[in-house]
């Protein structure tokens, strides 16, 4: 497995290989892929997103698996050129996982719409061009500063008001 590399067009600027490109084309080797799923193995917990609207592997699929937790499996329980089969392939996440990892694979899916898109999918990495969400990616941990991560003006508004009432109607019980 490989991590694409974050400056595919650095070059070597000395020695022999001046001018030529410094990493290897596959990519890098992954440094903490081991590291992080022996910790998960010891916590006994797989801290995988699931796939929702703004996961990068997201289809109209409505219960698709991310690539990643088949690729645990796979990497687990097979080996090179292993054969893996998916007979529920849905939008082809194990096909995907597989071969990802130098496995081959098999899926089976009867909705001809999920069928389409499994393929193109495939066709779309084997092209380069699929979006996934890397296996050693660590969980986002929010900072508290993401505007996302913090409480809308319009709630503690509503806070305020809540409380005002709920003093009003104790001040009202308790003349
Ligand atoms: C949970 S989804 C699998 C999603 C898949 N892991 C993915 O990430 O895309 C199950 C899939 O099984 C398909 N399915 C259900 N019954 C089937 C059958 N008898 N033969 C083939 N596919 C079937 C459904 O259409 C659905 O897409």
């Amino acid at each position: 497995m490989r991590i694409p590399s974050k400056y595919p067009g650095k070059l070597h600027f000395k020695g022999p290989k001046k001018g030529l490109p410094s990493g290897n084309p596959l990519g890098k080797n992954p440094s903490d892929i081991w590291e992080i799923m022996e910790q998960d193995w010891e916590n006994g917990m797989w801290n995988i997103p699931n796939v929702k609207s703004n996961h990068p592997e997201k289809t109209n699929h409505p219960c698709q698996f991310p690539i990643e937790l088949v690729e645990r499996c796979v990497l687990a329980l097979t080996e090179e050129y292993s054969w893996v089969l998916d007979p529920f392939a849905g939008v082809g996440s194990t096909v995907l996982g597989a071969i990802k990892n130098n496995r081959n694979a098999m899926g089976i899916e009867k909705e001809e719409d999920y069928c389409t898109l499994a393929k193109q999918r495939i066709k779309d990495y084997n092209d380069g061009n699929l979006k996934f969400r890397p296996i050693n990616k660590p969980i986002h941990q929010p900072t508290g500063k993401d505007k996302v991560s913090q409480i809308p003006q319009q709630w503690l508004q509503l806070q305020q008001s809540d409380s005002k009432e709920k003093s009003n109607s104790l001040n009202q019980n308790h003349p």
